[in-house]
């Protein structure tokens, strides 16, 4: 078997920010060979492997239902619509996150109502969720769901937005587009909310070789229901239309491809623990380092530092001179990008998502990322910031 650390390459080769290809070496003729099975039972749409990734991806988390699905966003979507969300209902989501997490309520006809985040973890702020239902109140919304997004790896403090959901009667649905595999407590993302979307995106914790998504929950009408939507809405065969639906479906390929990654999941979770602890206590006296939750583990979707603003920049140049990659998520908060200017803010602004807006920068993080190439990066980021 391939060793988890690849050899690190000279000292100013290019570094990959997530190295897909580093895992397909590791993982090559386990793939070729799950993909050729679909190949040769030509079931491409929901064949066997879709259901046999489901019950291994459920298993995994501690979740009754997993349905597969077409995208962490169809994910997203495919809960709403089945809670029949809509026109009139508020959906409370945090301002610092992907498009997608606000992006779904706008598609089903709902308002996204935006609440800020808390610093030290970079997730939804429980008390700002509260002033975004009084806000949406005071708009004539009905507050209906609330999505936090376990960002960057980390969980949300679920329990505490659980208390908050009971009190203002919403319905969580976790955006774990990015935290499929962390754990809060003793409970693992996916078993955490009453629904919990994640995507399989090939630079996700668990990625496939294309678009993926899956909706895991213990709620069995709702994944009946989630089952009939990914496919066009079908009732009780293909041409019996229930309900409106989609085109949703996980591919079979991708499912094939998704149960042979989940076999070596644990082992990339612990290496990327490690990786994250590295960076840690190398870079914690010259930057402000990601700070985990008491109680919580992160997969470490992103590496994300902070630093003073107007510092960052300078810091990304000087390590792409050295062909070594950054990312920024995210440059501007939801509330601020253009579709979604017109919806509306918690009661006292999201003031956390735009500082940390001017102040995130990501490393690379990946399974693989060697400990020589690792000490390169910390270096160059240390001489950059003058340390
Ligand atoms: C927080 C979050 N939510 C949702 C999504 C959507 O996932 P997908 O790209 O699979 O639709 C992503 C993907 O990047 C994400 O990061």
């Amino acid at each position: 078997m391939t060793t988890m650390t690849e050899r690190a390459g000279p000292a100013s080769a290019p570094i990959p920010f997530v190295d897909v290809a580093a895992q397909r070496r590791r993982l090559g003729t386990a793939i070729d060979r799950a993909v050729a099975r679909v190949l040769d039972h030509c079931q491409f749409i929901l064949g066997p492997e879709v259901r046999e990734f489901e019950a291994e991806l459920a298993a995994f988390c501690g979740a009754r239902h997993a349905v597969g699905c077409a995208s962490g966003t169809d994910a997203l979507v495919m809960v709403l619509m089945a809670l029949g969300v809509g026109p009139g209902d508020a959906v409370i989501c945090p301002s610092f996150t992907f498009t997608a997490t606000a992006e779904v309520a706008a598609l089903v006809g709902a308002t996204p109502v935006f609440a800020d985040v808390e610093a030290a973890s970079f997730n939804l702020d429980p008390e700002s969720l509260r002033a975004a239902c009084a806000t949406a109140r005071a708009r004539g919304l009905r507050p209906r769901v609330v999505i936090p997004v376990d960002l960057f790896g980390q969980p949300a403090d679920h329990d505490r937005i659980a208390a908050v959901a009971e009190a203002e009667g919403l319905f969580v649905l976790d955006d774990a587009a990015q935290a499929f595999g962390a754990t809060y407590g003793n409970r693992r993302v996916g078993a955490l909310a009453p629904a919990t979307a994640t995507s399989f995106f090939p630079a996700k914790p668990l990625g496939c070789y294309g678009d993926g998504g899956a909706v895991l929950t213990d709620d069995e009408e709702l994944a009946r229901v989630m089952r009939s939507i990914r496919v066009h809405g079908e009732g009780r065969d293909k041409y019996d239309c229930a309900r409106i639906g989609l085109t949703g479906r996980l591919d079979t390929i991708q499912a094939a491809v998704l149960i042979e990654k989940l076999k070596i999941f644990p082992e990339e979770i612990v290496a990327r623990e490690r990786i994250a602890r590295r960076y840690s206590a190398s870079l914690a006296d010259v930057a402000t380092v990601p700070a985990l939750a008491r109680g919580a583990t992160s997969v470490w979707a992103q590496y994300t530092i902070r630093l003073a603003p107007g510092r960052r920049d300078g810091l990304a140049a000087a390590l792409k001179a050295q062909g070594i990659p950054t990312g920024i998520y995210y440059p501007t908060p939801l509330h601020r990008q253009e579709p979604y200017r017109g919806f509306p803010v918690a009661e006292g602004g999201v003031p956390v998502s735009d500082r940390l807006a001017e102040e995130v920068i990501s490393l690379p993080m990946h399974a693989y990322l060697d400990e020589a190439t690792q000490d390169r990066i910390i270096a160059a980021v240390r001489r950059a910031l003058g340390a």
